[in-house]
């Protein structure tokens, strides 16, 4: 594997983007001046093994499989932009190893998912979803009985991260109460309260509405006990993920009546392609909105997340700036500024900093900044020095067994 990078012209850095990415984001990196070359599919691993050892820098979506026999082959990659979400079609691990940080757009689709629950918390109050059904099959259902405003109702938001405060301040904007419960000290927005125990909110609102990660700590989060908190005739709402709602619980509590009503967007199990059949126990509910999986899925989300990941992928290969890695230690890179840059990824054990340096002594360079971030068997080394990067020095510092890749910039 190639261990020594020098400082490349754009137009020699080769960008393969494959799916279909966001027409934005092509043009990003074309006109950064690199040398694009985009594709509407993804590759299967021969092709992807064929290409792989020209390119740069590689985009994919979900579909493209990035496993550690590719990365074998990829001597020159720098960086993988994952153009979504979530990088599980990416062994990040084996990435790390070679040295290739991982970006992809966790928060790109925040609001787009906050909109579709200040939908819901609408339609679930006033019973629009049976109403809308029931005039689709010429039934007059015109009634005020089951049917509220929003307005001064209390909302129990769990989760208060990211889509739980944006929910936060669109939901007291329409005038309802927040409350919320997180796990760790969120400043509230607004005059939303926190409460110290799930089971206060549960019994508080009128509406929850889950925004958790899907861990081992919050697997059926939801489950008996916790509907049985919850006020009679509340609404509830799940688009966070399908493991933290056991759905037998929340189906029992829907056909009870304990619940008037929910809207879920996400499920344990779901359909792995639009062919496969989707079959949840919630199904065929009237006071149920069930949705596919589409709480980020606006074009307005598609295009933050080609803006986002290109602009990532575009820091790190001019800068080295690593931040939003989700593989490799982080740290924001400014401008050059003039300096030249040494990036050096190495084995995370003792003395290699000093070895490093004892080089730059020896050959009288001296150092205008310094930087050394650590990630797991990871470390990063950042040295801006004045002087021109002498080709010698660098390949010494790539013979040092510790060295994983050294790079230059300018
Ligand atoms: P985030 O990481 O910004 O916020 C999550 C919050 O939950 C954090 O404040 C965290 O401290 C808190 N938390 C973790 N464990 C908890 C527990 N046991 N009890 C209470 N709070 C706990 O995440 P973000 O971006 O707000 O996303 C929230 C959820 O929404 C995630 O599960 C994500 O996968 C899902 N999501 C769903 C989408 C959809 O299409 N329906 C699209 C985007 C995200």
């Amino acid at each position: 594997m190639t261990k020594t990078f020098p400082s490349l012209e754009k137009n020699r850095i080769k960008v393969l983007l494959l799916e279909g990415l966001h027409p934005l984001a092509i043009d990003r990196m074309t006109e950064e001046g690199y040398v694009v070359e985009a594709h509407n599919r993804a590759f299967d691993e021969e092709e992807l093994l064929e290409a792989i050892p020209n390119v740069h820098v590689l985009g994919i979506r979900s579909k493209t499989l990035i496993t550690e026999k590719i990365l074998e082959r990829a001597e020159n990659l720098l960086a993988v932009g994952a153009f979504c979400i979530g990088t599980n079609q990416v062994d990040i691990d084996a990435a790390c190893e070679r040295a290739v940080p991982v970006f992809n757009a966790p928060y790109s689709n925040t609001r787009s998912v906050a909109e579709l629950v200040i939908a819901e918390i609408i339609m679930l109050f006033r019973g629009l979803f049976d109403k809308i059904r029931q005039a689709h099959g010429g039934r007059w259902k015109k009634s005020a009985q089951g049917s509220e405003e929003v307005r001064n109702k209390t909302l129990g938001i769990v989760g208060y991260g990211h889509i739980g405060r944006q929910v936060s301040v669109l939901a007291e904007a329409l005038g309802m109460r927040v409350l919320y419960y997180d796990i760790i000290d969120r400043l509230s927005m607004g005059n939303a309260t926190p409460v110290m125990e799930l089971r206060d909110l549960l019994e508080q609102s009128d509406l929850v509405t889950l925004h958790v990660p899907g861990t081992r700590d919050t697997e059926g989060m939801m489950g008996r006990r916790e509907f049985g908190y919850m006020r009679d005739g509340a609404h509830f709402i799940n688009a966070s993920r399908g493991s933290v709602v056991d759905m037998e619980a929340l189906r029992e509590a829907l056909t009870s009546g304990k619940l008037a009503g929910a809207a879920v967007d996400v499920f344990p199990e779901e359909p792995k392609s639009k062919e496969d059949p989707f079959i949840t126990p919630i199904q065929n509910l009237p006071n149920v909105i069930l949705t596919p999986h589409i709480g980020g899925a606006t074009q307005e989300a598609q295009r933050n997340i080609g803006l986002e990941v290109a602009g990532k992928l575009i820091r790190f290969t001019n800068l080295g700036s690593t931040e939003g890695a989700v593989n490799f230690p982080n740290e924001v890179l400014a401008d050059l500024r003039g300096h030249h840059r040494i990036l050096h990824v190495h084995q995370n054990v003792p003395g290699v900093l000093q070895q490093v340096n004892a080089i730059f002594a020896e050959a009288n360079i001296n150092i205008a900044a310094q930087t050394l971030r650590n990630h797991g068997e990871v470390g990063y080394l950042i040295v801006d020095i004045n002087h021109v990067v002498d080709p010698e020095m660098v390949a010494r510092i790539g013979a040092m067994p510790e060295t994983i890749r050294v790079r230059v910039l300018g």
